[in-house]
Parts: C-alpha cells; sequence; structure tokens
C-alpha cells in the first residue's frame, strides 16, 4: 500500500512533470509561431517596399529614357528660337527702314498699295504680337526642358554638375520669371529678402527648390487672389528662404508624406507628386533642410534653411 502509494505519488510526479514539459513545450510553440508570424509580416512589409523601390527604379528609368529622348529636340529647338529672336530683330529693322522709305514714294500707287497690304495683314499688331509669342514660346519651352531635367534628376542621370557661390536672390527672380505664368493669375507676389551671403550652391538645383515651392503655393490657393510671400534671411552660418502662401493648407495626415515621391492630392495630369521629393533631396544634397509649417484654411509656410559653405565640396573663394 506505502509502495503502492508512494508509485501512485511517483506516477503523479511524472505525470505534472510532464504537462510541464508540454506545457512549455506548446509555451515555446506558440512563442515561435508568434516570432514566425512576425517575420512574416516583416517579411511581406520588407517585399512590398521592395517591389514598390523596383517599380520606383523602373519608372525611374524610363522617365531617364523619356526625359534623354526630348532633350535633343528640346535643346535644338531652344537654340534655334535664340538665333530665331536674333533674326525677327533683324527683319524688324528692316521692317522699320522700309517703311521710312515709303515716305519717298508717298502719292504713288505703289505706295497705297503698300499701306492697303499693311492695314490687311495688321502690321502694327504683329509687330506688337510677335515678340510677345515669341517670350511666351520661350517661357513654354524653357518649362519643358526644366520638366526634363527635373526627371533626368529624379533618376540622377546627370550628375556633372558644379558647386558654385551663387546668389540665392538671383536664383529667385529668374525662376519667379520662368514661373511667372503659373502664378501670376493667382496670386499676388510679395518679396521680403533680407540681406544674404552668396553661398555655396548648386544654383540650377536650388531653382528646382524655388521653383516647385513657388508653383505649388501658387497651386493652393483657393481664393481669386491670393499672396505668396518670399521671405530670406541669414542666421550664423546659415541662409533660409521661406516662401508662404494663403491658400488651402495641408491636411494633418498628409504632412509626413508630402516629402514621397509621387504623392500628391492634385488631380491626374495635374500633379506627378515629384516636386516635393525632388526638392527634399536637393536640400538634403546641400547638407540643408526643409520643414513645413501649415493650417489649413490659413495657408502654408516652407522653409528652406541652407548651409553658406558646403563642407565637403571645397571652392575656392
Ligand atoms: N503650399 C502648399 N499648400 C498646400 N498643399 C501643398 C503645398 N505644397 C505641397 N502641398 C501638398 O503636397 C503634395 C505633394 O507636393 P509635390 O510638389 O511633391 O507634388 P505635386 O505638386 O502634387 O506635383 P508636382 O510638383 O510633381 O507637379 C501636393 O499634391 C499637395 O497636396
Ligand atoms: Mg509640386
Amino acid at each position: 500500500m506505502k509502495q503502492s502509494l508512494t508509485h501512485s505519488d511517483t506516477s503523479a510526479g511524472m505525470e505534472s512533470s510532464t504537462d510541464q514539459v508540454n506545457d512549455d513545450r506548446v509555451r515555446e510553440l506558440v512563442r515561435a509561431n508568434e516570432e514566425l508570424k512576425q517575420l512574416n509580416a516583416r517579411l511581406s512589409d520588407a517585399q512590398d517596399k521592395l517591389m514598390q523601390s523596383e517599380k520606383l527604379a523602373s519608372i525611374g528609368q524610363l522617365a531617364a529614357g523619356v526625359a534623354h529622348e526630348i532633350n535633343n529636340p528640346i535643346g535644338f529647338i531652344f537654340s534655334n528660337f535664340g538665333t530665331l529672336e536674333r533674326y525677327l530683330d533683324d527683319l524688324f529693322q528692316m521692317l522699320t527702314a522700309y517703311e521710312e522709305a515709303e515716305t519717298a514714294i508717298a502719292g504713288t500707287p505703289m505706295a497705297i498699295q503698300l499701306k492697303a497690304l499693311r492695314e490687311k495683314v495688321e502690321l502694327d499688331f504683329l509687330k506688337e504680337d510677335i515678340p510677345t509669342l515669341m517670350r511666351e514660346s520661350k517661357d513654354g519651352i524653357t518649362r519643358v526642358r526644366n520638366i526634363v531635367q527635373n526627371l533626368k534628376d529624379f533618376s540622377r542621370v546627370d550628375t556633372s554638375q558644379e558647386w558654385v557661390l551663387a546668389d540665392l536672390h538671383h536664383g529667385i527672380d529668374s525662376t519667379l520669371n520662368i514661373v511667372n505664368n503659373e502664378i501670376k493669375y493667382k496670386a499676388e507676389v510679395v518679396k521680403m529678402y533680407g540681406e544674404l551671403p552668396d553661398i555655396e550652391c548648386l544654383p540650377s538645383e536650388l531653382n528646382q527648390v524655388f521653383m516647385n515651392l513657388l508653383v505649388n503655393a501658387a497651386h493652393a490657393i483657393q481664393v481669386d487672389r491670393g499672396t505668396i510671400v518670399i521671405r530670406t534671411g541669414a542666421a550664423g552660418d546659415t541662409v533660409w528662404v521661406e516662401v508662404e502662401d494663403n491658400g488651402g493648407g495641408i491636411e494633418k495626415e498628409n504632412v509626413g508624406r508630402i516629402f514621397d515621391p509621387f504623392f500628391t492630392t492634385k488631380p491626374v495630369g495635374k500633379g506627378t507628386g515629384l516636386g516635393l521629393s525632388l526638392s527634399y533631396g536637393i536640400v538634403k544634397k546641400h547638407l540643408g533642410q526643409i520643414d513645413v509649417f501649415s493650417e489649413i484654411g490659413v495657408g502654408t509656410r516652407f522653409r528652406v534653411t541652407l548651409p553658406v559653405r558646403h563642407p565637403q565640396e571645397g571652392v575656392p573663394v
């Protein structure tokens, strides 16, 4: 009895220790399973990201290819335009000389014929309108060239740029000229420029940043006519440029995504969602930073801060 008791005691002890082992195993299995689940989730996240970045890379490559193809024809249209402008100047000069010479044949049938022809072709209007058309077309080509450049930059095909000392105000002003068409009907631009030293930079790239910020600001304006304020200033060994609009503002949940490539809230065909991601990359390349302050219904302010000197690439001053 005692023995059996002992026996049954022992077997109970063994059972409980087996249960314990089983419990431990189950727990271990559950834990391992949990770990596997987590790993699996991370793996599928990573796979999504990889697919996304592969997609981006192939879009980038496609963009680079298209940009490369467009670049040549745009190049010769641009250069021919310059020549055409000079030829037109010469022609207008010649035309003025002819017009002046007309007084010598005043009253003759030829003079009457010339007058009729001049009125028919509206020569005075042509003389005014042709330079305007040329200017607008040149703006258009310049914009296409910028888009092509943007695409090339995005895919980082074209990396041969030089760091130079440049006046940011000059860059902002020339950018304003280029985007004037996009802005002038939507907003008044107020410049509040401070004193800026020349900074060591890639000026054409920074111009793209200003262009993106200005065009975004104009697009954000919802009233008939808004205001875009450009402020600049220097602080220690940095300078800053702000572009502020009184547009619709950015939704809170979107603020963290606006710098993502292809993030856009604009309708198809209106925005590619590349502007800010490109700008972010350019500012980072300059070892600067870009901040955004936005309030729905009040407006948005982007602030770009840049070091005056670019530490990695020395430029003889
Ligand atoms: N000043 C602003 N006011 C309100 N929303 C803005 C402003 N700037 C950017 N955003 C928001 O950030 C998004 C991304 O901007 P981003 O410049 O990268 O792309 P996009 O302007 O939509 O297209 P793209 O610049 O390529 O033509 C915009 O679609 C818009 O929702
Ligand atoms: Mg944009």
